[in-house]
């Protein structure tokens, strides 16, 4: 069984870091790296302020967290494990039924560790590109939620960051302090996925930033805790108790700027809410268009063999791999996909192995969907017609099958030089940017709420909307 998360420790751990000395002070020598890599790149100010922020002191069901004012330098960033599953068996490719692995065989080892880099890459990636929204947050509920995020994001690299160490030796002690030294949108060292370099520069891009982004990392971290290295999938499943909150901040906070624009476009009978500090809703669908594509682009190409081998060799599963109605080993059967032949839509049918990136983005586009869904019937409630869509999926992509296709978020293959006369309609332009960054003015009084966005229906933990969560 696991431990309890001990806090007398320096690095607060459920691993029984005490019990493996040379481990222990490996990953207290990179602790003072963190800091300063927090110092240096994580959030611009408010260093010095008191947040009210959850902290993990358990990893069971109930109670798991708890929640206080805390200085962000002082947060308890540790390492935490889910309980282990009794018996628990490889649950699909080629040794589906044998017993899951507690150290890394050698045969996968590089795998692994890449899979496992590439993930961790990610999370203090998205703190590097969120690091100047405190100066601009609507309300002290978004600023906290956002400080919220970028702490857990360094968690999660924490999880990161202990599995290189403890499972791969040298390579991997190499290999976490690399994860300190690209940065996002570093001209020379960037971060590995394209979207992790892409600038977070406004709150409307932060909230579908959540939305979308953290939702792939749902999906990544949903098919690595299938995994057969045992460590791995125990650290996804916490990570992944923390990523549901992530995407809540995007679903409720794009509800929330949905709203207000209904809410003006109502006093005012006007479908022109800029004029009143609002987002228009087609600046809006633009945002929503670029975000869920560039999010597309990180499950990577629809047909894939090195998802296929991670696949069989039961490194990386599908998301809920068991609630797929297949045999999971997947070397029988064939699946559809959709091409683009000669400017044509065209179905074409694969092994089903050689596309498993491909049903992982399946179940993700299904799950935002939910969301927009949601998002719609409040446009609906307030009895407007437009709607929000997500785009197709060959829209505006940089990765995969699609790449150099120009297609419409309608799914119309066009020229590109339809495509690029109309582009202005598809993604933010640069004065659609301007508009919005100009709305960024922060609100720093206790329940006070930028003019773009409406209050949240409730507080955070057990505390009202106007509480003070960040004492400034
Ligand atoms: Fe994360
Ligand atoms: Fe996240």
């Amino acid at each position: 069984m696991t431990q309890q998360i001990d806090y007398s420790e320096k690095i607060p751990n459920n691993v029984n870091l005490a019990g493996d000395r040379r481990l222990q002070r490996a990953l207290e020598n990179w602790q003072p790296r963190f800091a300063d890599w927090w110092l240096e790149m994580g959030p611009v100010g408010f260093q010095d302020n008191e947040i009210y922020l959850r902290t993990a002191v358990d990893v069971g069901r109930e109670g798991w967290a708890h929640f206080s004012h805390v200085k962000l330098p002082d947060y308890r960033w540790g390492i935490f494990l889910s309980e282990p599953e009794v018996d628990r068996r490889i649950g699909f490719g080629e040794l589906k039924g044998q017993p899951v692995w507690q150290e890394v065989p050698g045969e996968f080892r590089t795998d692994l560790r890449r899979l496992i880099v590439v993930q961790g890459d990610t999370e203090p990636a998205s703190v590097e590109q969120q690091r100047f929204l405190g100066k601009t947050a609507p309300s002290l509920y978004d600023l906290r939620n956002l400080f919220q995020i970028n702490v857990e994001e360094g968690r999660h690299l924490w999880a990161m960051v202990y599995l290189l160490h403890a499972h791969f030796g040298r390579d991997g002690r190499e290999e976490a302090d690399a994860l300190l030294q690209r940065n996002s949108g570093d001209p020379d060292h960037p971060r590995i996925l394209g979207a992790f370099n892409e600038k977070t520069s406004d709150w409307l891009s932060f909230l579908l930033f959540t939305y979308f982004t953290d939702r792939d990392g749902k999906y990544q971290l949903g098919a690595l805790k299938e995994s057969a290295f045992d460590p791995l999938s125990r650290t996804c499943d916490f990570m992944l108790k923390e990523e549901a909150h992530h995407m809540f901040v995007g679903a409720s906070g794009i509800a929330r700027v949905i709203q207000r624009t209904c809410e003006v476009m109502k006093d005012y009978d006007t479908d022109d809410v800029r004029a009143y500090g609002a987002i228009d809703l087609p600046t809006l669908q633009k945002y929503i268009n670029f975000h869920f594509s560039v999010s597309l682009d990180l499950f990577g190409s629809e047909t894939s063999t090195n998802a296929a081998n991670y696949y069989s060799a039961g490194l990386k599963g599908r998301f809920a791999e068991q609630s797929y109605e297949d045999d999971h080993v997947l070397v029988k059967d064939e699946d559809a996909i959709s091409e683009i032949v000669d400017g044509h839509w065209l179905e074409t049918s694969r092994p089903k192995i050689t596309v498993v990136n491909e049903q992982l983005r399946r179940s993700y586009i299904e799950d935002c969907a939910k969301g927009m869904r949601r998002w719609n019937r409040i446009l609906e409630e307030h009895g407007i017609d437009y709607r929000l869509n997500l785009p197709n999926e060959a829209f505006h992509r940089q990765v995969g099958l699609y790449r150099d296709e120009f297609v419409a978020p309608s799914g119309e293959i066009l020229s590109e030089s339809d495509w690029e006369g109309h582009e202005s309609n598809f993604l933010p332009t640069d004065s659609d940017r301007d508009f919005v960054i100009s709305l960024m003015q922060p609100v720093y009084s206790p329940g006070q709420m930028a003019g773009w966005i409406a209050p949240p229906v409730s507080g955070i933990h057990t505390q009202p909307v106007d509480y003070e969560y960040v004492r400034l």
